[in-house]
C-alpha cells in the first residue's frame, strides 16, 4: 500500500483549528483512495516559543526533514510580537528559517475566484464575473530577506538590508515559471525593477536567455510597479506571473485581495528532494493567524483544504484524492455553504466545523 509521512505544524492562532479539519478530511481520503497517512503533529511559532523558549525547535524541523509534506497552518500573533531578541519571534524565528533549511525557493500562489465567489471581489463585476485565476511564483528563498549584510550599525543611527540573486537561484525559479505555465495557459509575466535595481537587470538577461528553452510559452517583463497597477486595472491578462522574494510578497497579497477571498487561497513551497509521489513541500494558507477570532470555530478552513489538496498533488502524487477535495470544496460553495468571511450581506453562515464536514459529504471518489 502507498504510505506516506505528513508533518502536521498547527502553529497559533486559528492554526490548529483550520489544520485539524484538514487532518481529520486528510485521513478520510486516505481511507477513500487506498494509502497510508501517517501524521506527526509539532509545535512551530509562538507556541514553540511559550513551550521550549524557541519558535523552531529542532525536532520540529527534523520530523519536517523526515517527512514526504508538511501541513502548516500561520504563525503568530500580538502575544510574541515584542519578543527580544526579535529574531525569536514567529515569522522571523521560525517562518524564515524553515523555508530555508528545508530549501523551499518555490513558492506558488495561485490567487483562483470561482465566479461563484465573483461579487467577494473587490474589483468591478464587468472584470471578474467569469472568475480569474493567476498563478503567483515567488522566490522564497533568496533576495532582500536573507542577504548579507543586514543589520542595525552599534549607535542605532544606520540600518541595511542587502538584495543578492546569484544565476543559478534565478535560473531554478525562472525554470518554475516556465514549467507551470506551460501546464496552463502558457502566459508567463516576469515582474522586476530593471529600471533601477542590478538584481533586476540580471534577473530579466536570465529570464531572456531561458526564453529559447521555452518557444511554446508567451514570456513578457513587467516592471513591479506597473504589475501592482495593472493586477487591479485588468487581472484577466495574466496567468502566471514570476518575481523576486519581496515583489512576490507584495503582489501576492495584492493578488490575493481582488478574488475578494483571501480564506480561500492556498499556497504550495518547493525545493528539490525528491518524494515517492514527488517533491518536498510545506502547504499552508495564505491567510495568518488571524488571532481576533480564533477559537470561536468561524475561521474558513477552505483555505487549509485546498492547500491539503495541492499537497497531495505536488508532495504525494495523489492526484485522484487532490481533485476529488477539490471539487468537494468548489461544490459546497456552489452549494451556497458560507463561511463568515465569504457570506455575502445577509447570508447564512456556517462554522469552520461544519464546513469542513459539508467538504466532507461531498467528497466522491
Ligand atoms: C508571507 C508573509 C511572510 C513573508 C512574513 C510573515 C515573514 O508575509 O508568507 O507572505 O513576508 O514571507
Ligand atoms: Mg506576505
Amino acid at each position: 500500500m502507498r504510505s506516506y509521512k505528513v508533518a502536521l505544524l498547527p502553529g497559533d492562532g486559528i492554526g490548529p483549528e483550520v489544520v485539524g479539519v484538514a487532518a481529520e478530511i486528510l485521513t478520510y481520503l486516505a481511507e477513500r483512495f487506498g494509502f497510508t497517512l501517517q501524521m506527526e503533529e509539532a509545535l512551530i511559532g509562538g507556541a514553540a516559543y511559550d513551550r521550549y523558549g524557541h519558535p523552531l525547535p529542532e525536532h520540529t524541523l527534523a520530523l519536517c526533514k523526515e517527512s514526504d509534506a508538511v501541513l502548516l497552518g500561520a504563525v503568530g500573533g500580538p502575544k510574541w510580537d515584542t519578543v527580544q531578541p526579535a529574531s525569536l519571534r514567529p515569522e522571523v524565528g521560525a517562518l524564515l528559517p524553515l523555508r530555508k533549511e528545508l530549501g523551499l525557493y518555490a513558492n506558488l500562489r495561485p490567487a483562483k475566484l470561482s465566479s461563484a465567489l465573483a461579487s467577494a471581489s473587490s474589483l468591478r463585476a464587468d472584470l471578474v464575473q467569469d472568475g480569474l485565476d493567476i498563478l503567483v511564483v515567488r522566490e522564497l528563498t533568496g533576495g532582500i530577506y536573507f542577504g548579507q549584510p543586514k543589520g542595525r550599525d552599534a549607535d542605532g543611527s544606520r540600518a541595511v538590508d542587502t538584495c543578492v540573486y546569484t544565476r543559478p537561484e534565478i535560473e531554478r525559479i525562472l525554470r518554475v515559471g516556465f514549467e507551470t505555465a506551460r501546464g496552463r495557459k502558457r502566459k508567463l509575466c516576469s515582474v522586476d525593477k530593471a529600471n533601477v535595481l542590478e538584481t533586476s537587470r540580471l534577473w530579466r538577461e536570465v529570464a531572456e536567455q531561458m526564453a529559447a528553452q521555452y518557444p511554446d510559452v508567451e514570456l513578457t517583463h513587467m516592471l513591479v510597479d506597473n504589475c501592482a497597477m495593472q493586477l487591479v486595472r485588468d487581472p484577466r491578462q495574466f496567468d502566471v506571473i514570476v518575481t523576486e522574494n519581496m515583489f512576490g510578497d507584495i503582489l501576492s497579497d495584492e493578488a490575493a485581495m481582488i478574488t475578494g477571498s483571501l480564506g480561500m487561497l492556498p499556497s504550495a513551497s518547493l525545493g528539490d528532494r525528491q518524494t515517492q509521489g514527488g517533491t518536498f513541500g510545506l502547504y499552508e494558507p495564505v491567510h495568518g493567524s488571524a488571532p481576533t477570532i480564533a477559537g470561536q470555530n468561524i475561521a474558513n478552513p477552505l483555505a487549509t483544504l485546498l492547500s491539503a489538496a495541492m499537497l497531495l498533488r505536488y508532495s504525494l502524487g495523489e492526484t485522484k484524492a487532490a481533485e476529488a477535495l477539490e471539487r468537494a470544496v468548489e461544490k459546497a460553495l456552489q452549494d451556497g455553504l458560507r463561511t463568515a468571511d465569504i457570506a455575502a450581506p445577509g447570508q447564512p453562515t456556517i462554522g469552520t466545523k461544519e464546513m469542513g464536514q459539508a467538504v466532507r459529504e461531498r467528497i466522491e471518489s
